[in-house]
């Protein structure tokens, strides 16, 4: 396993501890590593008129486009479950948009974790 994965799996751990999930109690950290090594974190943010809540993903990834990232090497993401989740199919596209070579890490926790390349969970992207 590359070396900073580790430090990205730690990451994604401690950004579900933001997490902002009052109406599902479902909590979502992701950790971004750029190809310049910067690591940016986001969580799940949950609002009442549900369907504006925001993915842990997608969080991240706006978070690092804003400051400038384009290139991307891998994402982590870990949950409050003891069990792999997939990203919703929204995250697969909004991440394909920029890296369709991402590695994703899942983890169930330290011990169990997976990893795919983007290009396995959505291998049709939707393109203009
Ligand atoms: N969620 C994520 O943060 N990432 C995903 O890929 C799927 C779902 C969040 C959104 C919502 O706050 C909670 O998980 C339950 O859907």
């Amino acid at each position: 396993m590359h070396k900073n994965f580790n430090i990205l799996i730690e990451s994604s751990i401690k950004a579900k501890k933001s997490a902002y999930a009052p109406f599902s109690g479902f909590r979502v950290g992701a950790a971004l590593l750029t190809k310049s090594n910067k690591i940016y974190t986001g969580c799940n943010i949950e609002i009442s008129s549900l369907s504006l809540t925001l993915c842990a993903e997608r969080v991240a990834f706006a978070k690092a486009i804003s400051e400038g990232e384009k290139r991307f090497t891998a994402i982590a993401i870990s949950t409050n479950r003891n069990k792999i989740f997939y990203p919703c199919g929204a995250c697969l596209q909004f991440m394909a948009e920029f890296s369709i070579n991402l590695k994703v890490i899942l983890i169930k926790n330290k011990k169990d974790i997976k990893i795919f390349n983007l290009k396995n969970l959505l291998p049709k992207k939707f393109n203009l």
